[in-house]
């Protein structure tokens, strides 16, 4: 029976290596094949591994094989034992590999030592010891081969164990050595599942991370988020949700209007091209499509002729205002919300600040769009306040919408661009003869044909193969599918139609190369778009736009106007852009650009742009929830182990209830004892003034003790209290602290229940009989040991916790 159950035993540790896949033959060196003694033995070891992991039934037999095995390894380590000892430690161990050096290797060695076979052989020993310990001799032998391997296992000589032939591995090995080394010597290996009794002794300290480089716990926020331009909503969303959901993680409601939708069937509409954001973001309350009706259309001034451009404006903006706040206001989603924001219109974020939370507008378009000319004034005046409040933040997408509304208000903005993380695509040409040409507005010539044509001949005159341009709006529904496919194309040709598009932005951070026309031409471009309207003009009452900026940026009149602001555009202000002033031109730089180089410049950039955008948001979001009061915890791994015992909360009497007691230090106020902070370094404690409580007694009277009280929650019965001591300088108290029970704050009318050791920097706790509404601390002159002054007892107290037991 008990043979059997060694068996048991056995048969666990010696299956491991069944699976014998060695396919390449050993050097010499290793399997000692040169060596027919050692040779034989690790035959029969092999052999025997085999034959036990793939043994049914006879228990008895193998029994024996392992025995003989034990046996004839004994044997052959005794005697090869001296040619080991002198070896071992060899340099000329090192050249064995070596053909031309074998001259310098001592021919005993070069026939007797068997590094790996005798590594085996006292695996075996301590193997057999395990299993077959009353064997006599046994014992000695474990004893020595420990010894053995543990030198053999210096410098790194077991490295090739399971390339050598023998059959056994280094874990194997490893275990071994480690069973009899934490038999002997009580150490256990750090792997070793000791960790949960630790965290049961209170006053150990477990671990603990260094305050100052922790990071903030993950803290929740709630948004609303309304406005007519998808996209302005879905850029900071998507890049907290990339890059600070470490920090932050914001619960956003989106509500995309149209001032077109009339219906619930132009909601659905809407819905669809908000398939953009993903998923759960995106919804429409069919509420704020009555706010349409404030809308009315009006031909725009410029662009005059065959062209006209209409645009909607609000009847009157106090009447949108006083209508959202009339439909919305009671609204439980929108009171309930941490924060709002708000794009386009501009005047939204207004409307949105009804709720007295913190506003966060994103702005790609001049503040006066859907502002009737009436109405501006009063607006820029309400913004530049807006602004001006340190709950709500703005920002712009380009140097020029920031220039646009110093120019209007005198307001100076940052400029956020759109970092577009959600586009999660980088440029990878694979279509390298195909050059991507974003949709453009104008319908006259089909630019596409039109470069494909110039594409073709200058193939031909060059005997080169040609591009093909493709128009964005031209590929199949599977190649618009996200981002990948433009990122696979040579570069990307924009004919901007207006100061500011998001495709820009998002080949830009693909790192996809961009051709746009020259310089000089492109303020004809970008002054196409309503937004450059005289319409728009408009500035704050009080303020002189012409002090900020010698021209209007609605002067699309005036050729210099134009030129001066579109050099504010990121088209002209970003780096790596390609122009171009005629189509040849730009077929010459396409065909001899380097665009890795390019793309990689533009990716440099791009990072410098993430780290902005990264600070900007994080310290916006940051402000919110400390202004709505979500505290900024931090986490790390707890100080001390006592901290883990999550039930301290419901049985808490003590934390942050009345406390007092002895004069406190300026920097030691008594509530810093009982504040739920259990750092234990200063300024985090209760700290005694001796010096004060020295000047309110007189010269002859002694100080001598000092204690802290607090009141507790409800009467308590029996509590436990848990003191956590201050990280040096117990011996002012002598390291020993009393604890009393008291139905009012005099320390007098208190009974003592108990007494604790306190070295520093534990947390100790203990229970207190009897029964009291105040619990005191004290330390007492004498009653210690290794006083500074013995004396004087100096009480300080990072923290204490008084906890029911009843
Ligand atoms: C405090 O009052 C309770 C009765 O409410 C009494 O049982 C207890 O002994 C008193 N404690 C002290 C320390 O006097």
């Amino acid at each position: 029976m008990a043979k059997l159950r060694r068996l048991g035993l056995l048969s666990s540790c010696l299956l491991a290596s069944a699976d014998d896949q060695v396919v390449l033959q050993a050097p010499w060196f290793f399997d000692c094949s040169n060596h027919p003694e050692w040779s034989r033995f690790r035959e029969r070891f092999a052999e025997f591994r085999k034959n036990f992991a793939s043994a049914k039934g006879n228990e008895e037999e193998v029994i024996m094989e392992m025995q003989q095995i034990l046996a004839e390894a004994n044997d052959l380590g005794r005697r090869y034992e001296p040619t080991f000892v002198k070896y071992a430690s060899d340099w000329s161990v090192f050249h064995l590999c070596t053909p031309e050096r074998l001259v310098e290797v001592p021919e005993d060695l070069q026939l007797n030592f068997c590094f790996y076979g005798f590594a085996t052989v006292q695996w075996l020993g301590l193997f057999g010891h395990q299993h077959f310990g009353n064997v006599p001799g046994m014992a000695e032998w474990a004893q020595n081969a420990w010894g053995f391997l543990n030198d053999a296992s210096k410098f790194n000589a077991m490295h090739f164990l399971e390339s050598s032939g023998w059959h056994v591995k280094m874990v194997e090995m490893a275990k071994a050595l480690s069973a009899v080394f934490v038999g002997s010597s009580g150490y256990r290996v750090s792997r070793d599942a000791a960790l949960p009794s630790a965290l049961r002794m209170p006053q150990l300290v477990v671990r603990r991370s260094p305050v100052h480089t922790r990071f903030p716990d993950v803290r929740r926020l709630k948004a609303v988020a309304i406005s007519y331009h998808t996209a302005l909503l879905r850029e900071p969303l998507s890049f907290w949700q990339h890059m600070l959901s470490h920090l932050f993680d914001v619960d956003a409601t989106l509500h995309i209007l149209d001032a077109t939708a009339k219906s619930a069937e132009d909601v659905a509409r809407l819905h669809n091209h908000c398939r953009f954001i993903g998923g759960s973001w995106c919804g429409t309350d069919e509420r704020l499509l009555e706010l349409n009706e404030l809308f009315q259309e009006v031909v725009l001034d410029c662009h005059t002729g065959d062209h006209k451009a209409r645009h909607h404006f609000l009847r009157s903006a106090r009447e949108y205002h006083d209508r959202f706040v009339r439909l919305m206001g009671n609204d439980p989603e929108l009171l309930s919300a941490d924060f709002f924001m708000c794009g386009e219109p501009v005047l939204f974020c207004r409307l949105l600040a009804h709720f007295g939370q913190p506003v966060i507008g994103y702005i790609s378009t001049p503040i006066s769009v859907y502002v009737r000319a009436e109405d501006r004034s009063e607006w820029y005046q309400q913004f530049y306040e807006m602004a001006l409040e340190e709950r709500h933040i703005f920002a712009a997408t380009t140097p020029l919408f920031a220039e646009w509304v110093a120019y209007g208000t005198g307001i100076s903005l940052p400029v956020i661009r759109p970092m577009c993380t959600y586009t999660e695509a980088t440029y990878w040409p694979k279509r390298a003869q195909e050059v991507l040409l974003l949709r453009t507005v104008s319908l006259f010539w089909d630019t596409e044909c039109v470069l494909n044509y110039f594409a073709r001949a200058h193939a031909d005159s060059s005997a080169t193969a040609p591009l093909r341009f493709r128009e964005s709006a031209s590929l199949s529904e599977k190649e618009r599918m996200g981002y990948t496919a433009f990122a696979e194309f040579l570069a990307a040709v924009i004919y901007p139609y207006s100061p500011s598009q998001f495709w820009f932005y998002e080949l830009y951070a693909m790192g996809v190369p961009i051709y746009m026309p020259s310089r000089d031409t492109l303020p004809l471009y970008v002054s196409q778009d309503y937004s450059v309207c005289p319409d728009f003009e408009g500035n704050r009452p009080g303020h002189a736009p012409h002090r900020v900026h010698p021209h209007s940026p609605f002067d699309t009149d005036d050729w210099a106007a134009m030129t001066y602001w579109a050099a504010f555009t990121d088209y002209l202000t970003l780096p790596h852009i390609s122009h171009f002033d005629s189509v040849p031109s730009l077929l010459r730089q396409l065909q001899s650009a380097d665009h890795q180089k390019i793309s990689h410049s533009m990716q440099r950039a791009h990072m410098e742009h993430l780290g902005v955008a990264m600070s900007f948001w994080s310290q916006a979001l940051e402000l919110i929830a400390s202004l709505r009061g979500i505290p900024r915890t931090v986490s790390g791994v707890e100080q001390v182990a006592g901290d883990l015992d999550a039930s301290d909360e419901h049985r808490d009497l003590s934390t942050r209830q009345p406390s007092g007691g002895s004069p406190a230090r300026p920097d030691g106020a008594h509530r810093l004892a009982n504040d739920g902070q259990t750092r234990q370094d200063h300024p985090h404690e209760y700290h005694f003034d001796l010096d004060s409580a020295n000047k309110v007694l007189s010269a002859a009277t002694q100080v001598g003790g000092s204690h802290w009280w607090v009141k507790l929650r409800r009467t308590a019965s029996d509590p436990e209290v848990k003191v956590w001591s201050r990280d040096c300088c117990t011996e002012t108290y002598g390291h020993v602290l009393f604890f009393l029970l008291g139905n009012s704050s005099n320390i007098k009318a208190a009974a003592e229940c108990a007494s604790l050791k306190v070295p520093s920097n534990v947390e100790v706790s203990t229970i207190c009989p009897g029964r009291g509404d105040y619990l005191f601390v004290e330390a007492r002159p004498h009653a210690g040991f290794d006083y500074t002054d013995s004396s004087v007892a100096v009480l300080m107290l990072p923290e204490v916790r008084v906890l029911s037991r009843d």
